[in-house]
């Protein structure tokens, strides 16, 4: 015993003191460093804890996103990208340069994004930091850009949002990373809003929903606590924005104006020994609106249009989460993006007298409304009386281009 104890502590001392100086090296990003989008090696730049990366993420083949990603768990979540999200070629590099520039260059050399330095300083080092925020600081470690000034559609865990400058766009759908048709920002008024954009413009266009703070707003905050909510500028909370929270030193934690226009809190367990009954994936813990297919119709129930597309209705199932359905007779536009609304799949018809009206028929559809897509209304008539007044009457002749013409929504 007496012997081993000083025998151990060479050895830790050994072994220690190169992993010491390896970490202290891979928290400065120095000036000439870079990164190149290639498939056969995955470069980044980790933070020191490993959480997270910054670098190039392919995301389709042979098309890459310059990134911040969650770097522990196998989904490699991305947080943070340039606004806009283009994708760039393999062989495209991301670079600080000798004199201080952040820039992304495409295969070609041609400069696609580049870090907007604000005021004075010259860059003198970049740091990944176990925040999920990438900085670029001068000599004295002031920070001249950061990636938490800059969000696209995610906040983290002590990031501040600052409502009067920035504002969240959500991506255009699950994998595209694209400008998409919702945005988190404050209203003339000083709300917190969620408004549909006129896309493919990010300039607003219907709000449906606000955190109702009778102006004010400042910033939203995301606080190590794990709450989420808007503040005054003197400090004080006007509304909050998630309703539950989780403890981050267990969960990684991420909110994210998702594609579908729903703001959502998403936890994920950081091991297998503190998940409080979650799963090792994430999940949602708190979003807003609670249901968005209610939510986009405004108050004056004229459908707010951005989230289904035409011919197609909103439903929000079990799962809390919105989608696109085709009335009977429609299918999707494109499989692969629901939200793209629906096309007919009958041959093209048309009404050339009532001798046609046979061709017709009606179909009940439970607890689903197509607002302000009304051809008549009757009140305290049975469901047979409606049908044979409309086969004899048939409202399709009257407005041959009025069916199923309107974007739809709502239902239950
Ligand atoms: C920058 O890096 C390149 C390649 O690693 C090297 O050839 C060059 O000498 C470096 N320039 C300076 C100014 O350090
Ligand atoms: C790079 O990362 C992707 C996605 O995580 C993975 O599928 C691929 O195998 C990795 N490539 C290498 C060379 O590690
Ligand atoms: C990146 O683009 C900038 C601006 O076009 C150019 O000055 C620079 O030389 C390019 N860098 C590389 C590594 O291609
Ligand atoms: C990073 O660089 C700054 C400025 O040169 C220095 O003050 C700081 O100690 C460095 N940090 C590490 C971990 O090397
Ligand atoms: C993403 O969506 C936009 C908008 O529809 C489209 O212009 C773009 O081509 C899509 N990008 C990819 C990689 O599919
Ligand atoms: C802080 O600002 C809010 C909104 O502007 C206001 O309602 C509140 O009274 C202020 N509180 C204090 C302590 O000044
Ligand atoms: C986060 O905000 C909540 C609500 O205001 C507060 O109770 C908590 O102390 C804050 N946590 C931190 C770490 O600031
Ligand atoms: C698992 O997470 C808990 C809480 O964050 C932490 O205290 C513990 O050290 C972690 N265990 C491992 C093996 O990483
Ligand atoms: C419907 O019929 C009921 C019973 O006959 C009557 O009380 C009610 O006023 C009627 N409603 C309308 C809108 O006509």
């Amino acid at each position: 015993m007496a012997f081993a104890s000083p025998h151990s502590l060479c050895i830790i001392l050994l072994f220690l003191l190169p992993v010491c100086v390896l970490a202290q090296t891979s928290q400065n990003i120095s000036l000439n460093s870079s990164l190149t989008a290639a498939l056969d090696k995955n470069d980044s730049w980790k933070s020191p804890s490993g959480d997270f990366a910054f670098g190039f993420q392919q995301i389709e083949a042979g098309m890459f996103l310059l990134a911040i990603w969650f770097d522990k768990i196998p989904e490699k979540t991305i947080v943070w990208s340039p606004k806009g999200g283009n994708l760039v070629q393999q062989g495209s590099t991301i670079q600080l340069t000798t004199d201080g520039q952040f820039r992304l260059n495409d295969s070609q050399g041609k400069q696609v994004w580049s870090a907007n330095l604000a005021g004075s300083g010259i860059v003198s080092y970049a740091a990944m930091l176990d925040t999920g925020n990438f900085v670029l600081a001068s000599q004295d470690s002031s920070n001249l850009w950061e990636s938490f000034d800059e969000p696209t559609d995610t906040i983290l865990p002590t990031q501040i949002l600052d409502v009067r400058s920035s504002s969240l766009v959500a991506r255009y759908s699950e994998t595209n990373y694209s400008n998409g048709r919702f945005r988190m920002r404050l209203d003339s008024n000083g709300n917190l809003v969620l408004s549909t954009v006129h896309f493919p413009q990010t300039s607003p266009n219907r709000d449906y929903w606000s955190a109702n703070n009778n102006g004010g707003g400042f910033q939203v905050t995301f606080n190590l606590s794990g709450y989420i909510y808007l503040e005054a500028e003197n400090g004080s909370i006007l509304s909050s924005i998630t309703s539950f929270k989780a403890s981050t030193s267990n969960f990684y934690q991420r909110a994210i104006l998702e594609y579908d226009g729903v703001f959502r809190l998403y936890v994920y367990p950081r091991n297998n020994s503190a998940t409080d009954g979650k799963p090792m994936a994430w999940s949602t813990l708190s979003f807003v609106p609670e249901n968005i297919c209610n939510s986009l119709i405004d108050q004056q129930q004229v459908e707010v249009s951005g989230f289904c597309g035409r011919n197609s209705y909103c439903i929000q199932g079990d799962d809390k989460r919105p989608k696109c359905d085709c009335p009977p007779g429609y299918i999707y536009s494109d499989p692969e993006n629901k939200m793209n609304g629906c096309k007919r799949d009958f041959v093209s018809q048309e009404c050339n007298g009532d001798q046609d009206a046979d061709h017709f028929d009606m179909r009940l559809m439970m607890s689903v409304n197509w607002w302000g897509g009304d051809y008549e209304r009757h009140n305290n008539v049975s469901e047979s009386w409606c049908t044979q007044e409309k086969k004899d009457h048939s409202a399709i002749r009257r407005n041959p281009r009025r069916k199923f013409t309107k974007p739809h929504l709502q239902g239950t």
